[in-house]
């Protein structure tokens, strides 16, 4: 529970308070503050540099109990998502010490080069993604979130800017969703599970929903995705969900990959592989969250959410390489791999989307390729769009939120390498040399006029080791940057 404050320093009891400190740079008008940051700096161990910490106990002239220092760096090193560093780290500082609550103190914006906007912002960012952990299976709690955080601001700045609090909650709200459907065990969500979870939060999210169960996807001909969930025992599901204003201007469709579990199937993964394969559904958990945001931020114009979720399965009734299906769209695919197996649910959720709701913009966000790590490493994404404009958008909200976004290139000669002998393409390129170009421009074979973008997030939507602000596991890459790009357009 994020809040504004505005108690007196002297005055209030604070059990604790966090201060950001620039360290070649005066932030803070407060003369509590500054002598704070000046009783810091005395400390040889400290000097405001990059993410150092120092702690003073019952600060001389305050009420504080606790008052944490840390430095954001340099003036000239500085980025707005220090600000979301230093609140996350002052978050698991508090969680660390069993705080129920901390006051963090905000400072000025001019210096920073901020706007007081953006300065709340991203501090409100920082501080909820940290304020999280993933228990659901610990009968003692790795750790416990505060139950509130404060940014200590004047009368006057609470009063002007209180209407952020429920928009970055919503968003934030969305990544600690998204974290942990994916954090979550594949024993915990195969599809049926992960649809219920899905449709539960969308409906009291107030967002329209809808389920395709196997028989009917069976029905409606949904070859290619089919043909990844028929060596399971756990059938597939298709979820939709729809967010419609009352005056639409665009209607936009987001696809997310929502592979249960990914074993590569009769292509089974070797051992190293299939640790992290719970994931494959991180795409599902971005869309799945990020359309429970879009609820209450309430756009101006339509948005449907489509989850294609499947367990990629090798069985007695699996899918063999060299099989031929025949996709939505009517096209064939030789499945020459299928650990391949992404391309091919989203060929049919996005030729289904595009039949359905005549998108004016079409957006995948998937795990879909080892290459795509490879080429970018664990913390950027890559972006691939015929359209200029919306990639070059798509990597501008990367920038403002942190999720970081390359753009990748759709090499059109590189199409050679899906040809088929035998059907209208293969899912497996004939070389494994830009494995992310390739699905990609596999992807891109199946949209047609629509301005479309696909993100591969394989990098990013998952991480060992805990990160300034977030734990182990599910990242929720993905959420925070579409809510900023739907918010822009
Ligand atoms: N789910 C994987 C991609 C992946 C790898 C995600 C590592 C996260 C971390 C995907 O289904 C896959 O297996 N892709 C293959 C494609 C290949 C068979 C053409 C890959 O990347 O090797
Ligand atoms: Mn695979
Ligand atoms: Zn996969």
């Amino acid at each position: 529970m994020i809040a504004f404050s505005s108690v007196s320093l002297k005055k209030s009891k604070i059990d604790m308070l966090a201060v950001p400190d620039c360290e070649d740079l005066d932030i803070h008008k407060n003369p509590h503050l500054k002598k704070m940051i000046a009783a810091a700096s005395a400390l040889e161990e400290y000097g405001g540099g990059h993410k150092k910490q120092v702690m003073l106990l019952d600060p001389e002239g305050t009420r504080v109990r606790r008052s944490l220092c840390i430095g954001l760096g340099s003036r000239d090193d500085f980025t707005p998502d220090r600000l979301r560093v230093f609140a996350g780290q002052a978050v698991k500082a508090a969680m660390k010490a069993e705080r129920k609550r901390l006051v963090i103190a905000v400072p000025e914006a001019k210096p920073l080069g901020l706007t007081v906007q953006a300065l709340l912002t991203v501090i409100m960012e920082g501080a909820t993604l940290a304020n999280h952990a993933f228990n659901r299976y610990k009968s003692t709690p790795k750790s416990k979130p505060l139950q509130r955080i404060s940014l200590l601001v004047s009368a006057s700045t609470a009063k002007r800017y209180k209407h952020l609090i429920p928009t970055v909650e919503a968003i934030c709200q969305g990544t600690l969703r998204a974290r942990d459907w994916t954090s979550t065990p594949s024993n915990d969500k195969i599809p049926a599970q992960f649809a219920r979870s899905i449709t539960a939060a969308a409906r009291s999210g107030g967002l329209k929903t809808r389920v395709l169960n196997e028989a009917q996807l069976k029905k409606n001909k949904f070859g290619a995705l089919l043909a990844v969930s028929v060596g399971s025992r756990n059938g597939p599901r298709l979820v939709e969900l729809e967010y419609t204003p009352r005056k639409a201007k665009q209607t936009i469709v987001l696809v997310g990959k929502g592979v249960t579990f990914d074993t590569g199937g009769i292509n089974l993964k070797p051992s190293a592989g299939l640790n992290t394969m719970k994931i494959d559904m991180a795409g599902a958990a971005a869309v799945a969250a990020s359309m429970i945001a879009i609820a209450q931020l309430k756009p101006e114009h339509r948005v449907v959410g489509l989850m294609p979720l499947v367990e990629n399965m090798p069985s007695g009734s699996a899918t063999r390489p060299g099989d031929v299906v025949t996709s939505l769209s009517g096209k064939t695919v030789e499945i020459g791999n299928t650990d391949a197996e992404g391309r091919l649910i989203l060929i049919d959720a996005m030729a289904y989307a595009q039949k359905k709701y005549k998108p004016d913009v079409m957006i995948d966000m998937a795990t879909l390729t080892g290459a795509c790590v490879v080429a970018l490493g664990e913390k950027i994404a890559g972006v691939f769009s015929p359209d200029d404009g919306l990639a070059r958008d798509l990597v501008a909200s990367g920038e403002s939120t942190a999720e970081r976004c390359w753009r990748m290139p759709l090499p059109e000669d590189y199409s050679d390498l899906l040809k088929s002998d035998v059907a209208d393409i293969s899912n497996m390129p004939s070389t494994r040399y830009g494995g992310a170009i390739t699905a990609a421009l596999f992807l891109s074979d199946f949209v047609n006029d629509t301005r479309w973008a696909h993100i591969d997030i394989a990098g990013p939507a998952y991480t060992k080791k805990a990160t300034d602000y977030g734990g182990p596991g599910g990242t929720g890459f993905g959420v925070r940057l579409i809510c900023d790009w739907i918010q822009k357009l």
